[in-house]
């Protein structure tokens, strides 16, 4: 036991200070680590906080400046303002995706596991789900294996890059070859919630081909992760722009002007995303190195979190890490025996990593 035991429970610092007075153990916490919703833990950055504060008397308003962030995006990634659509967190982006790809039925495939919300809206609009199987020993997205299962009925194939809850990337030139492809009879939605935390020379945004001009192919990003604006729902769909005119027409979301202003807040505000990305590598590496010590299953992270082979219930998992005042991820089937861990502060991972060899090490 470390010397916060000497201290008696009423008066623990919080578990920051804790780590600089006493070294290698860590204390329970007494508040819950979130690792369980792939968020930001330092968000929203100050000048987000700032723009949401001048905001709030702006809050008898319908809507707000939209149009400002939409230039922004623009300038951004370089693109006319008509290929942008923003919604209610990129979350409604997909589900407006998969309702549009739905509405003479059809098919849609997608990789197993993979993030849910177009799918299980397109399955609710009466698509059927062509799930693939991703590779059982890499557990990257099978691309081959999706191009296979692909019908004459599918009307979209959804792709998150880095995928969720496994945090791997697809081949750069893999993923493009197959997008131009397969995107020439149908939509092909590339999910990039995460695009800002990966650093591998594998990767690469498809951007350029909405650029391009490509008619079928969406780009999803959102503010919701490195921005740390999960709460504020902002999220962009990029594509030609009679796909964004189907977008906008079919959404059912009111964006806001808190999230609005202060995303426009946050977009120009390179250092905190810089920030953030050297923070996550931090736990990451707190994380990541643990695993390796004990020769532990994982998949190496290009994102904010971690999956983590445990050959143990979910469920159990989950109860075993919240009775020590963590919260990790819901279960992800068919992968129940894994558990998707997502990145907290550096000192809050240390704790973590220490709960994790006592449970499970
Ligand atoms: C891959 C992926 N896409 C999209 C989202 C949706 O995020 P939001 O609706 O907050 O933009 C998430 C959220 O976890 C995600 O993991």
């Amino acid at each position: 036991m470390g010397g916060g035991a000497l201290l008696g429970s009423s008066m623990l610092p919080r578990i920051g200070l804790i780590e600089e007075a006493f070294g290698e153990e860590f204390p329970r916490p007494d508040y819950m680590i979130r690792a369980g919703w792939n968020e930001n833990p330092w968000g929203p950055s100050r000048v987000a906080l700032q723009a949401i504060v001048d905001s709030i008397k702006m809050s008898n308003l319908y809507g707000g400046n939209r149009r400002a962030l939409t230039d922004l995006m623009g300038t951004i990634h370089n693109l006319p303002t008509d290929h942008i659509s923003i919604g209610t967190g990129s979350g409604e982006i997909l589900r407006t995706a998969g309702m549009l790809a739905s509405v003479d039925k059809g098919s849609v495939v997608c990789a197993d596991p993979t993030y849910h919300d177009l799918i299980r809206y397109a399955e609710t609009a009466g698509s059927k789900i062509i799930r693939v199987p991703v590779n059982p020993e890499t557990l990257h997205v099978d691309l081959n294996a999706m191009h296979k299962a692909i019908r004459k009925d599918t009307k979209c194939v959804y792709i998150a890059n880095p995928n969720n809850p496994i945090p791997s990337i697809i081949e750069k030139n893999a993923l493009r070859e197959f997008t131009l492809d397969v995107s020439k009879d149908r939509m092909v939605f590339i999910d990039e919630a995460y695009f800002e935390f990966v650093d591998n020379p594998d990767y690469e945004s498809l951007m350029d081909l909405v650029r391009d001009g490509h008619k079928n192919i969406v780009v999803a990003r959102t503010a919701s992760k490195i921005h740390g604006l999960a709460g504020m729902r902002i999220g962009f769909g990029f594509a030609h722009p009679e796909l964004t005119g189907q977008i906008n027409d079919a959404k059912t979301g009111a964006i806001n002007v808190l999230g609005l202003n202060a995303a426009y807040a946050s977009y120009q505000d390179q250092d905190f995303q810089e920030f953030t990305v050297r923070r996550n590598k931090e736990s990451l590496s707190i994380v990541e190195t643990m695993l390796d010590e004990l020769g532990h299953r994982y998949v190496k992270s290009n994102a904010n979190f971690s999956f983590i082979y445990t050959g143990r219930d979910i469920n159990e998992v989950n109860q075993a890490f919240k009775a020590e005042n963590i919260l990790v991820g819901r279960p992800f089937p068919p992968m129940t025996d894994w558990v998707r861990v997502s990145m907290a502060k550096p000192h809050e991972m240390e704790y973590f990593a220490q709960v994790y060899r006592k449970i499970l090490g």
